[in-house]
């Protein structure tokens, strides 16, 4: 049979992270390539003991069908922690629960985007938030970034020459895949831009929750006073990635569409995860347990940090990420990075090359992404003393 597949997916390549992560599989292979949280980092114990409880308790409700905007109960703590901690959500916007930020974003897509309109994104990006976009027919721009965030001249430029322009995508704080933070000046300039161009932002922030070095910086959802700034939130990277619980907050208006694209798609959130994690915040301290994690992945950033100034020839740059779960590493021009993880996976470590975040899959690319949330200290010191001498063969060719 030769199927005929839509063209809505025929923008899609399948992303080399997918193969990498099989490899990864094998337990001889020290991987940097997950965008996981590290294992040690789940409740383990207190969602077993609040399983039993909800199994014991209620569990019909449980088992049940529910509302699609989500467990009620669980989104007022939601919307009151947005609200307290990060200053997003007024009177104008409301909460979604979701299957995973990840879900978010595809729904923001699939309500907004038309064939052939523009999205324009930070470059690199997200693979996920770039497949939610192309999955709907969208274009996508891609702009550089330089320390403060993505550039504001460029952008103004790719927002004046592309007159389909939809939204903006960002990962303001501790993007991936660079590990970069947007700064407040850089933010507040993108907020005005977009108002005056009358374009709507996509604020994605996974990762917002897992600052370990400076202060927290506002999201750019917390100065939308027009309605133009939707916000994705998730617990994947605090709780539990497996579980799928994720949250949007945005204008009214465009969350009545997202809720009739999840009865769509999906009718609700997995229900007695959206329990769990409401009983989890009823019962147990979630700022002290996204202490620990902050303290946890400090301690292995640094690691990786010290490693790699020891270890990597002077000529490879890379991002001190002052959270989240990542870092860029950027090589001389003349190396081909496909042949250098190649190598590097023949000497059994692994990572994700810089090209599969590109907006553009043609364009050169000579990065590539470190996750240090994974892996064991040990490993970490092994697997870069491994890379470090893949750069010495390939620099001294
Ligand atoms: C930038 C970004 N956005 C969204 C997501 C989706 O996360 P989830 O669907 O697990 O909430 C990820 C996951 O890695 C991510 O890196």
């Amino acid at each position: 049979m030769n199927y005929q597949f839509s063209e809505r997916m025929s923008t899609i390549r399948s992303s080399s992270i997918r193969e990498i992560l099989k490899i990864t599989q094998n337990p001889e292979v020290i991987s940097f390539a997950a965008g996981s949280p590290a294992s040690e980092s789940f409740p383990i114990q207190e969602f077993s003991e609040l399983s039993k409880e909800i199994y014991e308790k209620n569990p019909v409700q449980a088992l049940q069908y529910n509302v699609t905007e989500g467990y009620p109960p669980l989104l007022d703590k939601i919307s009151k922690r947005l609200k307290e901690k990060f200053k997003v959500g007024n009177e104008n916007d409301s909460t979604l629960v979701v299957s995973g930020g990840q879900q978010g974003i595809e729904f923001i897509a699939k309500v907004l985007c038309n064939e052939g309109d523009t999205i324009i994104c930070e470059n690199p990006t997200f693979v996920g938030g770039m497949n939610a976009f192309r999955s709907h027919g969208a274009n996508l721009v891609g702009i550089e970034m330089d320390d403060e965030g993505i550039r504001v001249d460029n952008l103004e430029k790719a927002i004046k020459n592309n007159k389909n322009a939809k939204m903006i995508y960002l990962i303001p704080t501790f993007q991936n895949p660079t590990g970069k933070t947007m700064s407040l000046r850089r933010r507040k300039e993108v907020y005005e831009l977009a108002s005056k161009y009358n374009i709507l932002i996509l604020e994605d922030n996974p990762y917002g929750e897992l600052r370990f070095n400076g202060e927290d910086i506002a999201p750019i959802k917390s100065m939308d006073t027009e309605g133009i700034v939707i916000y994705c939130g998730s617990f994947s990277k605090t709780l539990s990635a497996g579980m799928r619980l994720g949250f949007v907050n945005g204008p009214s208006k465009i969350l009545q569409k997202i809720v009739l694209a999840k009865q769509v798609s999906d009718v609700h959130t997995n229900i007695y995860f959206q329990i769990l994690t409401d009983k989890y915040l009823e019962k147990y301290n979630y700022d002290a347990h996204i202490e620990e994690i902050r303290n946890l992945y400090r301690r292995k950033s640094n690691l990786m940090i010290k490693t790699i100034e020891k270890n990597f020839d002077k000529r490879v740059q890379f991002t001190r990420p002052d959270g989240g779960l990542f870092l860029w590493c950027t090589m001389p021009d003349e190396i081909d990075i496909n042949e250098f993880t190649k190598r590097a996976l023949e000497k059994k470590v692994a990572f994700v090359p810089g090209h599969d975040f590109l907006p553009d899959y043609d364009e050169p690319c000579h990065c590539f992404r470190l996750n240090y949330s994974t892996p064991s200290d040990e490993s970490i010191v092994n697997g870069i003393k491994i890379i470090a001498e893949v750069i010495n063969e390939f620099l001294d060719k």
